[in-house]
Protein backbone atom coordinates (compact mmCIF):
# COMPACT_ATOMS: atom_id res chain seq x y z
CA UNK A 1 0.00 0.00 0.00
CA UNK A 2 1.01 3.20 -0.33
CA UNK A 3 1.77 5.78 2.70
CA UNK A 4 -1.02 6.80 4.26
CA UNK A 5 -1.22 10.24 6.11
CA UNK A 6 -2.83 10.60 9.55
CA UNK A 7 -2.18 13.87 10.09
CA UNK A 8 -0.21 16.34 8.20
CA UNK A 9 3.11 14.78 7.74
CA UNK A 10 2.74 11.74 9.48
CA UNK A 11 2.54 8.90 7.36
CA UNK A 12 1.56 5.40 8.19
CA UNK A 13 3.63 2.81 6.34
CA UNK A 14 4.54 -0.65 6.84
CA UNK A 15 2.66 -3.63 5.46
CA UNK A 16 -0.76 -5.52 6.06
CA UNK A 17 -0.01 -9.13 6.45
CA UNK A 18 -3.66 -10.35 4.86
CA UNK A 19 -2.25 -14.52 4.85
CA UNK A 20 -0.15 -14.62 8.10
CA UNK A 21 -2.06 -17.63 9.74
CA UNK A 22 0.26 -18.43 12.78
CA UNK A 23 2.78 -15.93 14.90
CA UNK A 24 5.34 -16.99 17.29
CA UNK A 25 4.54 -20.52 16.10
CA UNK A 26 1.93 -20.52 18.78
CA UNK A 27 -0.82 -17.40 18.18
CA UNK A 28 -3.65 -18.15 15.56
CA UNK A 29 -3.89 -14.89 13.65
CA UNK A 30 -7.80 -15.66 11.81
CA UNK A 31 -7.89 -12.49 10.74
CA UNK A 32 -4.21 -11.97 9.51
CA UNK A 33 -1.89 -9.27 10.85
CA UNK A 34 0.10 -5.64 10.05
CA UNK A 35 3.50 -4.68 10.69
CA UNK A 36 3.03 -0.51 11.13
CA UNK A 37 5.77 1.29 10.56
CA UNK A 38 4.89 5.41 10.93
CA UNK A 39 7.23 8.50 9.45
CA UNK A 40 7.26 11.62 10.93
CA UNK A 41 8.88 14.41 8.59
CA UNK A 42 9.29 17.85 10.92
CA UNK A 43 10.55 20.76 9.67
CA UNK A 44 14.43 19.97 9.69
CA UNK A 45 14.77 15.94 10.71
CA UNK A 46 12.62 13.04 9.61
CA UNK A 47 11.65 10.21 12.01
CA UNK A 48 10.88 6.37 10.69
CA UNK A 49 9.04 4.65 14.07
CA UNK A 50 9.66 0.90 13.52
CA UNK A 51 10.13 -1.31 10.71
CA UNK A 52 8.73 -3.95 9.87
CA UNK A 53 8.74 -8.29 10.22
CA UNK A 54 11.76 -8.94 7.62
CA UNK A 55 9.30 -10.66 5.51
CA UNK A 56 7.92 -7.41 4.38
CA UNK A 57 10.96 -5.38 3.97
CA UNK A 58 10.60 -5.09 0.33
CA UNK A 59 6.96 -3.07 0.65
CA UNK A 60 8.50 -0.90 3.47
CA UNK A 61 11.02 -0.34 1.08
CA UNK A 62 9.31 0.94 -1.70
CA UNK A 63 7.50 3.08 0.60
CA UNK A 64 10.45 4.95 1.76
CA UNK A 65 10.98 5.62 -2.15
CA UNK A 66 8.43 7.66 -1.68
CA UNK A 67 9.51 9.98 1.04
CA UNK A 68 11.66 12.04 2.46
CA UNK A 69 15.13 9.85 3.69
CA UNK A 70 14.81 9.37 7.42
CA UNK A 71 17.43 11.06 10.03
CA UNK A 72 16.36 8.79 12.56
CA UNK A 73 14.58 5.59 13.51
CA UNK A 74 12.76 4.77 16.78
CA UNK A 75 12.85 1.44 17.98
CA UNK A 76 10.54 0.84 20.43
CA UNK A 77 10.90 -2.95 20.90
CA UNK A 78 13.71 -5.08 19.61
CA UNK A 79 11.02 -8.50 18.16
CA UNK A 80 11.74 -9.26 14.89
CA UNK A 81 8.38 -8.20 13.85
CA UNK A 82 9.00 -4.38 14.45
CA UNK A 83 13.04 -4.49 14.12
CA UNK A 84 13.89 -7.48 12.06
CA UNK A 85 13.87 -5.45 8.88
CA UNK A 86 16.60 -3.17 10.95
CA UNK A 87 20.06 -4.50 9.59
CA UNK A 88 18.26 -3.76 5.96
CA UNK A 89 17.54 -0.62 6.84
CA UNK A 90 21.27 0.11 7.91
CA UNK A 91 22.61 -1.00 5.13
CA UNK A 92 19.90 1.46 2.58
CA UNK A 93 20.66 4.89 5.42
CA UNK A 94 24.27 4.68 6.31
CA UNK A 95 23.84 7.84 8.22
CA UNK A 96 20.46 7.00 9.81
CA UNK A 97 20.72 7.02 14.00
CA UNK A 98 19.08 4.49 15.93
CA UNK A 99 17.06 5.87 18.72
CA UNK A 100 16.03 3.15 21.63
CA UNK A 101 16.17 2.27 25.22
CA UNK A 102 19.57 1.14 26.58
CA UNK A 103 17.86 -2.38 27.32
CA UNK A 104 16.92 -2.21 23.42
CA UNK A 105 20.50 -1.36 22.65
CA UNK A 106 22.03 -4.12 24.30
CA UNK A 107 18.91 -6.64 22.98
CA UNK A 108 19.41 -5.33 19.59
CA UNK A 109 23.27 -6.42 19.84
CA UNK A 110 22.54 -9.48 20.52
CA UNK A 111 19.47 -10.51 18.62
CA UNK A 112 20.33 -8.87 14.93
CA UNK A 113 23.87 -8.13 15.55
CA UNK A 114 23.53 -4.35 14.06
CA UNK A 115 26.38 -2.14 14.98
CA UNK A 116 26.31 -0.73 18.50
CA UNK A 117 27.99 2.31 17.36
CA UNK A 118 24.76 3.54 16.07
CA UNK A 119 22.35 4.62 17.98
CA UNK A 120 21.00 7.78 20.56
CA UNK A 121 19.76 6.00 23.77
CA UNK A 122 17.15 7.92 24.84
CA UNK A 123 15.68 7.37 28.90
CA UNK A 124 12.06 8.09 30.09
CA UNK A 125 10.55 11.62 29.34
CA UNK A 126 13.90 12.51 26.86
CA UNK A 127 12.60 14.49 23.37
CA UNK A 128 13.95 14.47 19.88
CA UNK A 129 13.31 17.47 18.00
CA UNK A 130 12.53 17.44 14.31
CA UNK A 131 12.01 21.31 14.09
CA UNK A 132 8.41 21.60 13.85
CA UNK A 133 7.38 18.31 15.66
CA UNK A 134 8.73 16.72 18.89
CA UNK A 135 8.90 13.31 19.67
CA UNK A 136 8.90 12.69 23.09
CA UNK A 137 9.74 9.29 24.05
CA UNK A 138 7.97 7.38 27.10
CA UNK A 139 9.37 4.26 29.07
CA UNK A 140 6.61 1.82 29.22
CA UNK A 141 8.03 -1.55 30.12
CA UNK A 142 6.45 -5.02 29.93
CA UNK A 143 4.12 -4.15 27.16
CA UNK A 144 5.32 -6.79 26.18
CA UNK A 145 9.27 -7.08 26.95
CA UNK A 146 10.86 -5.03 28.92
CA UNK A 147 12.96 -2.96 26.93
CA UNK A 148 9.64 -1.45 25.02
CA UNK A 149 9.16 2.47 25.00
CA UNK A 150 6.28 4.64 23.13
CA UNK A 151 6.73 7.77 21.55
CA UNK A 152 4.19 10.48 21.87
CA UNK A 153 4.66 13.35 19.36
CA UNK A 154 3.77 16.51 21.20
CA UNK A 155 2.19 19.16 18.18
CA UNK A 156 0.02 16.25 17.02
CA UNK A 157 -1.27 14.38 19.87
CA UNK A 158 -0.31 10.71 18.62
CA UNK A 159 0.67 8.28 20.67
CA UNK A 160 3.15 5.74 18.66
CA UNK A 161 2.45 2.61 21.27
CA UNK A 162 4.15 -0.45 19.56
CA UNK A 163 2.59 -3.79 20.12
CA UNK A 164 0.56 -1.68 23.34
CA UNK A 165 -3.06 -1.25 22.07
CA UNK A 166 -1.96 -3.54 19.23
CA UNK A 167 -4.84 -6.24 17.13
CA UNK A 168 -3.75 -8.83 15.08
CA UNK A 169 -6.15 -7.60 12.33
CA UNK A 170 -5.44 -6.76 8.53
CA UNK A 171 -7.62 -4.11 7.55
CA UNK A 172 -7.71 -1.72 4.84
CA UNK A 173 -8.86 0.58 7.17
CA UNK A 174 -6.70 3.28 8.17
CA UNK A 175 -8.56 4.14 11.30
CA UNK A 176 -10.18 1.21 13.97
CA UNK A 177 -13.69 0.85 13.62
CA UNK A 178 -15.51 -0.44 17.40
CA UNK A 179 -17.19 -3.10 15.89
CA UNK A 180 -14.43 -4.15 13.41
CA UNK A 181 -11.57 -4.33 15.85
CA UNK A 182 -12.46 -5.05 19.83
CA UNK A 183 -12.91 -8.70 19.81
CA UNK A 184 -9.04 -8.82 17.87
CA UNK A 185 -7.60 -6.43 19.82
CA UNK A 186 -9.12 -8.20 23.03
CA UNK A 187 -7.46 -11.46 21.27
CA UNK A 188 -4.37 -9.86 20.98
CA UNK A 189 -4.42 -8.71 24.71
CA UNK A 190 -5.03 -11.86 26.28
CA UNK A 191 -2.44 -13.52 24.06
CA UNK A 192 0.70 -11.15 24.37
CA UNK A 193 -0.63 -8.51 27.34
CA UNK A 194 -2.12 -10.45 29.81
CA UNK A 195 0.82 -11.97 31.54
CA UNK A 196 1.69 -8.45 32.44
CA UNK A 197 -1.63 -6.68 33.79
CA UNK A 198 -0.48 -4.94 36.63
CA UNK A 199 2.11 -3.40 34.52
CA UNK A 200 0.14 -2.67 31.27
CA UNK A 201 -2.61 -0.99 33.82
CA UNK A 202 0.69 1.49 35.30
CA UNK A 203 1.16 2.09 31.62
CA UNK A 204 -2.10 2.71 30.56
CA UNK A 205 -2.29 5.11 33.44
CA UNK A 206 1.14 7.07 32.39
CA UNK A 207 0.28 7.45 28.94
CA UNK A 208 -2.92 8.78 29.86
CA UNK A 209 -1.40 11.35 31.64
CA UNK A 210 -0.82 13.39 27.85
CA UNK A 211 -3.64 14.25 25.62
CA UNK A 212 -3.87 11.78 23.20
CA UNK A 213 -6.17 12.67 19.90
CA UNK A 214 -4.51 9.24 18.09
CA UNK A 215 -3.03 6.03 19.32
CA UNK A 216 -0.84 4.67 16.93
CA UNK A 217 -0.27 1.14 17.27
CA UNK A 218 2.26 -1.61 15.22
CA UNK A 219 -0.30 -4.46 14.64
CA UNK A 220 -4.14 -3.32 13.36
CA UNK A 221 -5.56 -0.11 12.72
CA UNK A 222 -4.77 3.59 14.18
CA UNK A 223 -7.38 4.57 16.76
CA UNK A 224 -8.32 8.02 15.89
CA UNK A 225 -11.10 7.70 19.33
CA UNK A 226 -8.26 6.71 21.86
CA UNK A 227 -11.00 6.13 24.47
CA UNK A 228 -12.35 2.72 23.02
CA UNK A 229 -9.00 1.04 23.28
CA UNK A 230 -8.18 2.61 26.31
CA UNK A 231 -11.20 2.32 28.32
CA UNK A 232 -11.01 -1.59 26.99
CA UNK A 233 -7.55 -1.98 28.71
CA UNK A 234 -8.58 -0.92 32.01
CA UNK A 235 -11.57 -3.69 31.64
CA UNK A 236 -9.62 -6.07 30.75
CA UNK A 237 -6.39 -5.48 32.68
CA UNK A 238 -8.45 -3.84 35.87
CA UNK A 239 -12.27 -4.33 35.65
CA UNK A 240 -14.34 -6.79 37.35
CA UNK A 241 -14.28 -9.92 36.25
CA UNK A 242 -17.24 -11.66 34.73
CA UNK A 243 -20.08 -14.06 35.46
CA UNK A 244 -18.70 -16.72 33.28
CA UNK A 245 -16.83 -20.25 33.45
CA UNK A 246 -14.38 -20.87 30.85
CA UNK A 247 -14.48 -24.75 30.18
CA UNK A 248 -11.78 -26.23 27.85
CA UNK A 249 -11.95 -29.57 27.69
CA UNK A 250 -11.26 -32.81 25.74
CA UNK A 251 -13.04 -35.99 25.66
CA UNK A 252 -12.31 -39.58 24.40
CA UNK A 253 -14.83 -41.68 24.64
CA UNK A 254 -17.50 -38.99 25.87
CA UNK A 255 -17.77 -39.81 29.73
CA UNK A 256 -15.95 -36.45 30.02
CA UNK A 257 -18.27 -35.18 27.44
CA UNK A 258 -21.17 -36.15 28.96
CA UNK A 259 -19.93 -34.47 32.39
CA UNK A 260 -18.99 -31.65 30.88
CA UNK A 261 -22.65 -31.31 28.98
CA UNK A 262 -24.13 -32.06 32.55
CA UNK A 263 -22.17 -29.02 34.56
CA UNK A 264 -22.47 -26.62 31.21
CA UNK A 265 -26.48 -27.33 32.15
CA UNK A 266 -26.50 -27.05 35.75
CA UNK A 267 -24.40 -23.53 35.72
CA UNK A 268 -26.88 -22.05 32.89
CA UNK A 269 -30.19 -23.14 34.67
CA UNK A 270 -28.14 -20.91 37.98
CA UNK A 271 -27.23 -17.89 36.03
CA UNK A 272 -23.80 -19.33 35.12
CA UNK A 273 -22.48 -18.19 31.29
CA UNK A 274 -20.09 -20.87 29.91
CA UNK A 275 -17.79 -20.21 27.72
CA UNK A 276 -16.73 -23.95 26.22
CA UNK A 277 -13.96 -24.79 23.76
CA UNK A 278 -13.61 -28.46 23.03
CA UNK A 279 -9.82 -28.59 22.84
CA UNK A 280 -8.90 -30.84 19.67
CA UNK A 281 -10.12 -27.75 17.46
CA UNK A 282 -9.92 -24.70 19.49
CA UNK A 283 -8.65 -21.76 18.87
CA UNK A 284 -6.20 -20.99 21.18
CA UNK A 285 -7.16 -16.85 21.00
CA UNK A 286 -10.30 -17.45 21.66
CA UNK A 287 -9.74 -19.52 24.43
CA UNK A 288 -7.29 -16.44 25.91
CA UNK A 289 -9.91 -14.21 24.94
CA UNK A 290 -12.33 -16.38 27.51
CA UNK A 291 -9.97 -15.99 30.50
CA UNK A 292 -9.30 -12.45 30.50
CA UNK A 293 -12.72 -12.23 31.74
CA UNK A 294 -13.95 -15.57 33.29
CA UNK A 295 -14.39 -16.00 37.24
CA UNK A 296 -13.71 -19.46 37.11
CA UNK A 297 -11.76 -22.24 35.28
CA UNK A 298 -12.80 -25.77 34.80
CA UNK A 299 -10.53 -27.60 33.06
CA UNK A 300 -12.60 -30.93 31.49
CA UNK A 301 -9.99 -34.24 30.80
CA UNK A 302 -10.06 -38.37 30.77
CA UNK A 303 -7.41 -39.58 32.41
CA UNK A 304 -4.83 -41.54 30.10
CA UNK A 305 -1.57 -42.94 30.96
CA UNK A 306 -1.94 -42.11 34.35
CA UNK A 307 -2.84 -38.35 33.93
CA UNK A 308 -5.06 -35.53 32.29
CA UNK A 309 -5.29 -35.77 28.20
CA UNK A 310 -1.88 -33.95 26.63
CA UNK A 311 -4.70 -31.63 25.43
CA UNK A 312 -5.74 -31.05 28.95
CA UNK A 313 -2.06 -30.23 30.10
CA UNK A 314 -1.00 -28.15 27.12
CA UNK A 315 -4.37 -26.13 27.82
CA UNK A 316 -3.64 -25.47 31.53
CA UNK A 317 -0.05 -24.67 30.78
CA UNK A 318 -1.15 -21.94 28.24
CA UNK A 319 -3.38 -20.74 31.07
CA UNK A 320 -0.60 -20.47 33.54
CA UNK A 321 1.75 -18.83 31.26
CA UNK A 322 -1.01 -16.34 30.12
CA UNK A 323 -1.78 -15.88 34.33
CA UNK A 324 -5.34 -14.58 34.03
CA UNK A 325 -6.95 -12.93 36.94
CA UNK A 326 -9.01 -15.91 37.37
CA UNK A 327 -10.56 -16.30 40.68
CA UNK A 328 -11.65 -20.22 40.96
CA UNK A 329 -10.30 -23.59 39.68
CA UNK A 330 -11.18 -27.23 39.20
CA UNK A 331 -11.48 -30.16 37.29
CA UNK A 332 -14.26 -32.60 36.12
CA UNK A 333 -13.32 -35.81 33.78
CA UNK A 334 -13.15 -39.97 33.92
CA UNK A 335 -10.63 -42.21 34.98
CA UNK A 336 -10.47 -45.82 34.63
CA UNK A 337 -8.35 -46.84 37.14
CA UNK A 338 -6.54 -44.55 38.73
CA UNK A 339 -4.03 -41.33 37.90
CA UNK A 340 -2.43 -38.44 39.15
CA UNK A 341 -5.17 -36.39 36.89
CA UNK A 342 -6.31 -33.64 39.46
CA UNK A 343 -2.96 -33.22 40.66
CA UNK A 344 -1.38 -32.60 37.62
CA UNK A 345 -3.53 -29.79 36.74
CA UNK A 346 -3.54 -28.35 40.03
CA UNK A 347 0.30 -28.37 39.68
CA UNK A 348 0.41 -26.90 36.12
CA UNK A 349 -2.32 -23.94 37.07
CA UNK A 350 0.69 -22.87 40.07
CA UNK A 351 1.24 -19.41 39.20
CA UNK A 352 -2.53 -18.92 39.52
CA UNK A 353 -4.05 -16.83 42.14
CA UNK A 354 -6.99 -18.86 42.40
CA UNK A 355 -9.09 -21.17 44.59
CA UNK A 356 -9.45 -24.71 43.66
CA UNK A 357 -12.97 -26.47 44.29
CA UNK A 358 -13.55 -29.65 44.66
CA UNK A 359 -13.06 -31.93 41.38
CA UNK A 360 -15.23 -34.20 40.47
CA UNK A 361 -13.67 -37.24 38.78
CA UNK A 362 -16.12 -40.23 37.92
CA UNK A 363 -14.84 -43.94 37.75
CA UNK A 364 -15.84 -44.65 33.77
CA UNK A 365 -18.97 -43.57 32.60
CA UNK A 366 -20.99 -40.90 35.00
CA UNK A 367 -23.50 -42.13 37.53
CA UNK A 368 -26.45 -40.57 39.38
CA UNK A 369 -24.19 -39.48 42.04
CA UNK A 370 -21.63 -38.11 39.80
CA UNK A 371 -24.00 -35.71 38.51
CA UNK A 372 -24.90 -34.91 42.02
CA UNK A 373 -21.66 -33.91 42.63
CA UNK A 374 -21.24 -31.89 39.38
CA UNK A 375 -24.47 -29.84 40.74
CA UNK A 376 -23.31 -29.53 43.87
CA UNK A 377 -20.31 -27.61 42.10
CA UNK A 378 -22.36 -25.64 39.66
CA UNK A 379 -23.96 -24.19 42.97
CA UNK A 380 -20.87 -23.32 44.72
CA UNK A 381 -19.91 -21.58 41.39
CA UNK A 382 -22.80 -19.45 41.41
CA UNK A 383 -22.68 -18.84 45.11
CA UNK A 384 -19.05 -17.76 44.62
CA UNK A 385 -19.99 -15.78 41.54
CA UNK A 386 -23.19 -14.17 43.04
CA UNK A 387 -21.73 -10.43 42.76
CA UNK A 388 -20.21 -10.92 39.70
CA UNK A 389 -21.72 -8.92 36.85
CA UNK A 390 -23.07 -10.78 33.90
CA UNK A 391 -20.78 -11.89 30.48
CA UNK A 392 -21.48 -8.92 28.47
CA UNK A 393 -21.82 -5.19 30.34
CA UNK A 394 -20.23 -4.72 34.11
FE1 LIG B 1 4.58 -7.19 17.67
FE2 LIG B 1 6.18 -8.03 20.44
O1 LIG B 1 6.03 -7.76 18.65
Amino acid sequence: MKPRQIVPNVYLIGAVDWDRRLFDALIPLPRGTSYNAYLVQGGEKTALIDTVDPSKWTELAAQLDELPAPDYVVVHHVEQDHSGSLPMLLERCPGITVVCSEKARTMLVDHLHVDGARFQVVADGDSLSLGDKTLTFLSTPWVHWPETISTYLVEDKVLFSCDFFGSHLATSDLFADEGDVLDGAKRYYAEIMMPFAPQVMKNVEKVTQYQIAFIAPSHGPVYDDPRLIVDAYRDWAGGPLRNVVCLPYVTMHDSTRLMVDHLTAALVERGVAVERFDLVTVDLGELASSLVHAATVVVGTPTILGGPHPLASHAAFVANALRPRTKHATVVGSYGWGGKTVDSIVGALGKLKVEFLPPVLAKGMPRDADYAALDALAETIAEKHADLPPRHGA
